[in-house]
């Protein structure tokens, strides 16, 4: 989108702080650029959508991401853009294709909507607007939301998976063939000092265990029989959480599920053997 983005989006940008303040004008979080539909099936397909799905396109456009999201996966889902000729657009081609129960468009600034019920965000909005909307998202989203952003990454944010490919039809809109699709988790909040307990064999007294978190990454370290041991190859993927400890010459492969505060989980011997519950609680 660099080209178009930077004539179009420039343009709008300088006047949208000022039409902000002035008349609470949306700021014009991208011009219309579509995402070509192969993308629109690679960004579906990356999240894996399926029918259980809430399906929220920020900018929707034509509405291509969740009438596709509707008809070939079967989601739930609806789009938001500040171009009603647009949303108008997208409600006729639901109405058409026999999902307007399903999918469904309304004129609204992105920045003000309701997100809480998206399973799975999508996005193709100018780079500065991406990361406009990260505190957004990690306030409304529930952990574990699949976030997927065309083009422009969160910055901070440790995608899941993404994908670059070379498509032609890119260039009249980037001026080159590459195209570049994210997908991010929302991470629980598990930053803080919890208190574990762990199988009778590992500690009989309850474990200091203290996590520090920024976004995705995730770090630590549990006070065992005296000591500070630090959490190795510490992982936060939605809900589910993964660390390893070394306790003397054993490593340990603790899982678990973040759920407020507290976690419940298993603990393993690195390499098979014996397996236990762990659970940590916080204040
Ligand atoms: C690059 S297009 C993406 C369209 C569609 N999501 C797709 O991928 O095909 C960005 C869209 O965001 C819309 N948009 C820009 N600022 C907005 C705002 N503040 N609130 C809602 N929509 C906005 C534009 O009208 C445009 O249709």
């Amino acid at each position: 989108m660099h080209r178009l983005l930077h004539l179009a989006a420039a343009a709008a940008l300088a006047l949208a702080p000022a039409l902000h303040a002035a008349d609470k004008a949306p700021v014009n979080a991208g011009p219309y650029v579509p995402s070509p539909t192969s993308v629109v099936a690679d960004m579906l397909k990356l999240a894996e959508v399926g029918s259980k799905d809430f399906v929220i396109d920020l900018g929707s456009g034509d509405g291509r991401i969740v009438l596709t999201a509707a008809k070939v996966f079967g989601a739930h889902g609806f789009g938001v853009d500040i171009n009603e000729k647009l949303v108008k657009e997208a409600n006729e081609a639901a109405k058409q294709q026999g999902i307007a129960d399903r999918a469904s468009f309304s004129t609204q600034d992105l920045f003000k909507t309701d997100i809480s019920k998206a399973t799975v965000l999508t996005m193709y909005l100018l780079p500065n607007t991406v990361n406009m909307l990260k505190d957004k998202l990690l306030t409304e989203l529930n952990p574990g939301t699949r976030v997927i952003s065309h083009d422009y990454p969160l910055s901070g944010w440790i995608p899941e998976k993404y994908v670059q490919m070379d498509l032609e039809d890119k260039v009249a809109i980037s001026g080159v063939t590459t195209t570049l699709i994210y997908l991010y988790m929302v991470p629980a909040k598990a930053e803080g000092d919890w208190t574990a307990k762990l199988p009778a064999s590992l500690s009989k007294a309850p474990v200091p265990l203290a996590l520090r978190q920024q976004i995705t990454r995730l770090s630590g370290a549990a006070r065992i029989g005296g000591r500070d041991v630090l959490l190795e190859e510490a992982r936060l993927r939605g809900e589910r959480i993964s660390f390893r400890l070394a306790l003397g010459s054993k490593s340990y492969e603790f899982t678990g599920v973040v759920k407020g505060k507290s976690i419940e989980g298993t603990v393993a011997d690195v390499g098979g053997g014996t397996r236990g519950a762990w659970s940590a609680k916080r204040p």
